[in-house]
């Protein structure tokens, strides 16, 4: 596997998808996007923005559909709101996160949602001829440093494209796209050697499911040019990233770290109670709610 001799070229952007119809949120989703349902105070957006940042990027594009007008102007400054808060003498500290320096959020239309392959596909004008980070903002990856972070480093190191992966129990391995694993690099990193989307479990390569961030070569572009359907009718991204192994030099970031699948209802449940236990303001009351609910 080629590693490069010299530094990588940073990694400037990170494209968000968020195009997606989140039907499994109905009717919540209904006139409010999926990324803007918040877990505790802050809107799953933000979350990833939050976790791009940390990772040193800052141009940030989402590629968005119709009714997604919410989550931009999530990241807008809402004159009125700040004017009223200061006539109030409020803190405006808490508005921060949604600050954006003017010129650093692009926004590309998939105009219908034909997959996760085909909504990165539309961003191609935008990442141009630079490598690029992908957050899907539906699952929230925590850790210390955050993920992508710590997918960052890694990068920095053997450059080329990057995948987070999670281990799973092998029964859960045909919801997920899977990595077959190459050699190791280091107790975090591994080389991959094939990817399957949604395999059946006899025929899963591994149980190191693919988790919602990436680190790509801008050459992805042209392999999800004219790529057909697959899984689910849909454009897959897993699909084409698997094309270009063998040309590129591709590695999985085991997050040390924990995620959970806020586009299930489950999921999104656990990571609330999870946050809220970790906040000193709220940890205390919240406890005592549980154990009473427990109880009854
Ligand atoms: P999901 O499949 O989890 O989201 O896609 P969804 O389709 O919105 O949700 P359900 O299954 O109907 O409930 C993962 C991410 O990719 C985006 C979604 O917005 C989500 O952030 N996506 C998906 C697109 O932008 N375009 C697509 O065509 C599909």
């Amino acid at each position: 596997m080629k590693v490069p001799q010299s530094t990588p070229k940073p990694i400037r952007k990170a494209v968000f998808p968020v195009a997606g119809l989140g039907t499994r949120f109905l009717p919540a989703t209904k006139a409010i996007p999926k990324e803007m349902l918040p877990v505790i105070d802050r809107p799953l957006i933000q979350y990833a923005v939050d976790e791009a940042r940390e990772a040193g990027i800052d141009q940030l594009i989402f590629v968005t559909g119709r009714g997604k007008t919410a989550i931009v102007e999530h990241f807008d400054t809402a004159y009125e709101l700040e004017h009223t808060m200061s006539g109030r003498g409020k803190n405006l500290e808490v508005l921060d996160p949604t600050r954006i320096q003017p010129g650093n959020l692009v926004t590309v239309r998939q105009q219908v949602p034909m997959g996760l392959g085909h909504a990165i596909w539309c961003a191609r004008a935008v990442v141009g001829d630079e490598p690029f980070a992908i957050f899907l903002p539906d699952e929230m990856m925590v850790g210390t440093p955050g993920c992508m972070k710590q997918m960052v480093d890694a990068y920095n190191e053997v450059g080329g494209n990057l995948i987070s992966v999670l281990e799973v129990p092998e029964s859960e391995v045909s919801s997920y796209g899977v990595i077959a694993p190459g050699a190791k690099v280091s107790e975090q990193l591994t080389e991959v050697r094939g990817l399957v989307e949604k395999p059946k479990r006899e025929d899963a390569p591994s149980n190191l499911i693919i988790s919602g961030r990436y680190i790509l070569q801008p050459e992805v572009m042209r392999t999800l040019e004219g790529q057909s359907a697959g899984a689910g009718g849909e454009i897959q991204l897993t699909d084409a990233m698997a094309k270009m192994i063998g040309t590129q030099p591709f590695h999985a970031v085991k997050f040390a770290g924990r995620r959970f699948d806020c586009g299930s209802k489950t999921g999104f449940v656990e990571a609330t109670l999870s946050l809220a236990l970790e906040r000193d303001d709220l940890a205390d009351e919240v406890r005592a709610v549980m154990t009473r609910l427990l109880a009854q």
